[in-house]
């Protein structure tokens, strides 16, 4: 696919129609559809969108060549972890469910034993992708908008909290690469049966997911916890 860069000028049917991966960005943005033939620009000042802010999610988010450092490592914290937060919210509510529903259908459609190991495996790492979620909004999160906000501000926080980026980093691991396991196991070992189209289906899902959670974890490895270090480090500074 020829990579084209988003501009503010482009009309957001257009950006559509060239990759239809954009869709499920607009609603992480608050962007519905029915938008007729208005340009990004007009749509990020209508919603109060930072056009910049959502030119680099867009564009790092279907290129994976596109990823400007200096850019990146200037945008604020708050408006990274909404983006993230919202990108969550879409695989807890929307993307889990629907894979769950996809194997519950593969399981009722396939007689076969191997299923069950299937079912178990799929479980245990929507397991593993909940906690590593959650512990990402009700801790690491929650303290990177403190100090974002203690930034904003004068005084610093830092002495009285026990918890850094640090921490974050060394217990950030991989949630994508179970679902490559789980991929090959579709693609490669699981035999063949009567499933049809439905095995289609769920791996054309669990790709899509996959491309997803990849982007969201290099935002965070390389943008977001080199940006809260900045924080933290100006904060220590401050005292
Ligand atoms: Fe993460």
């Amino acid at each position: 696919m020829a990579e084209i860069i988003i501009t503010g000028e482009m009309k957001l049917s257009d950006i559509v129609e060239s990759d239809k991966r954009a869709l499920v960005l607009f609603p992480r943005f608050g962007i519905e559809l029915g938008f007729g033939d208005k340009t990004v620009a007009d749509i990020c000042t209508r919603r109060e969108i930072d056009l910049q802010f959502f030119l680099l999610m867009v564009n790092t988010f279907l290129n994976p060549d596109y990823f400007p450092d200096n850019q990146l490592r200037g945008v604020d914290v708050d408006m990274l972890i909404g983006y993230l937060v919202e990108s969550h919210n879409y695989y807890l509510e929307e993307k889990i469910p629907y894979l769950q529903s996809l194997i519950s259908g593969f399981k009722n459609k396939v007689d076969h034993p191997a299923v069950v190991q299937l079912e178990k495996f799929f479980d245990q790492y929507i397991e593993e992708v909940t906690d590593h979620l959650a512990y990402e909004d009700e801790t690491a999160f929650p303290y990177m908008a403190m100090i974002s906000a203690y930034q904003k501000k004068t005084d610093s926080p830092l002495g009285q909290v026990d918890y850094s980026v640090n921490i974050f980093e060394d217990r950030h691991d991989n949630i994508q690469e179970k679902l490559s396991d789980l991929k090959n196991l579709l693609i490669k070992y699981f035999p063949p049966a009567n499933d049809r189209y439905i095995r289609i289906r769920m791996l054309n899902e669990l790709i899509d997911f996959e491309e997803d959670l990849i982007n969201h974890a290099r935002i965070e490895d390389k943008v977001l916890i080199p940006v809260v270090k900045q924080l933290e480090k100006q904060l220590r500074l401050k005292k």
